[in-house]
């Protein structure tokens, strides 16, 4: 396992970060820890969670079932959680409020069984809550002991600039990471956003980085699945993720990824994880897995050396999604 500098933190992170976002619906309590296991074995050292996982499920339960793994080993490893998203019904209780911020974090460090968190994100931008007070929230939260960092997820660039500025003026605890959406299919990310990052010293921590199994060459597109990622047993998920990649072109473009990861002899989530990491403005790629066995082939990528000629081929294969204009 290589690791990296996380941001401008003095904070060393595993290039492969473990996503926990299928415990608890997809993946019940023991095999998400023997996935753990699997994980902290190949030298992951770096956990992200989120309050509202897993999705299509009662919330928090990714929490508790990760809280219960690392009870006996918190220091071992760098815990990242996520707040922002619908916790009840309550008008309050969803967005970046300081009352709901400062409610979620401690009901995240409750089901984790811990007294703080390293990295606090927001799930989403809140648009209707003031940068001022989200961050003065967040700030709050810093000091009082229950995250050590903070960062951001789904988050465009003009907002995380802006955000970094209002900090920088009130002297207030700044962002040091985001955490976009980020794979061969998907590409707008490197035109904006990518470009902040690597200018300010901000981490990059891409989830999504097989398309949710699209990159693995399992799926056909006249395929139904039952199960999984693009299926109704994630509700209202499956169909999002059917909107946002089960289209012909992507298909094509998988085939065409397919073939090169035939001609170098690698298994396709390898390659594809691989051209993640392969960014200079990625920090680490969160992994998302329903089964152990999924493991084997994205945790190989740690150690995966790709070639720069084939990274030029990926990129020219999947050009088309960094363009902007792929319509969606
Ligand atoms: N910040 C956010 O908004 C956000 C959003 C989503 C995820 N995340 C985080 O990022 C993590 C990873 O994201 P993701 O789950 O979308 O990643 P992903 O790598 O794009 O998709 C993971 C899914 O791909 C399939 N898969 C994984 N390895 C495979 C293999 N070797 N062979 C065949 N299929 C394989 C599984 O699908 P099936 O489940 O269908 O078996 C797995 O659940 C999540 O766990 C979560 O921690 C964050």
């Amino acid at each position: 396992m290589q690791f990296k500098q996380f941001g401008q933190t003095g904070l060393m992170v595993s290039r492969l970060c473990l996503g926990t976002g299928t415990f608890g619906k997809q993946t019940d309590e023991a095999e998400a820890h023997r996935m753990l296991d699997k994980a902290a074995e190949a030298g992951v050292n770096f956990i992200d969670t989120a309050d509202i996982y897993p999705p299509g499920a009662e919330v928090g339960g990714a929490e508790v079932i990760t809280g219960r793994w690392l009870s006996n080993k918190r220091g071992s490893f760098i815990l990242g959680t996520k707040g922002g998203g619908r916790m009840g019904p309550a008008a309050w209780d969803v967005g970046n409020s300081r009352k709901h911020l400062l409610d979620a974090i401690d009901a995240s460090l409750r089901r984790l069984k811990t007294d703080y968190v390293d990295l606090y994100q927001l799930h989403m931008d809140d648009p209707a809550t003031p940068l001022d007070e989200v961050a003065e929230a967040l700030d709050t939260i810093v000091r009082s002991g229950k995250a050590r960092y903070i960062g951001v997820s789904n988050w465009l660039a003009y907002r995380l600039a802006k955000a970094l500025g209002r900090q920088d003026t009130l002297r207030l605890t700044r962002f040091v990471s985001t955490q976009p959406r980020y794979n061969l299919l998907f590409r707008e990310v490197e035109r904006e956003l990518f470009p902040l990052a690597q200018e300010d010293g901000i981490a990059v921590i891409p989830f999504n980085p097989l398309a949710g199994g699209l990159l693995s060459a399992r799926y056909r597109h006249g395929d139904t699945p039952e199960k999984g990622r693009f299926s109704p047993e994630l509700g209202g998920f499956g169909a999002m993720y059917h909107a946002r990649y089960w289209h012909e072109r992507e298909f094509e473009t998988v085939g065409k990824v397919q073939q090169i990861a035939e001609q170098q002899r690698i298994a396709l989530p390898t390659l594809s994880i691989a051209w993640v990491l392969a960014n200079p403005a990625v920090t680490s790629a969160i992994l998302g897995a329903s089964r152990l066995e999924h493991l084997t082939d994205t945790l190989a990528a740690a150690d995966y050396h790709l070639e720069s000629a084939v990274k030029a081929q990926l990129d020219e294969v999947s050009i088309e999604y960094r363009r902007g204009d792929a319509g969606k």
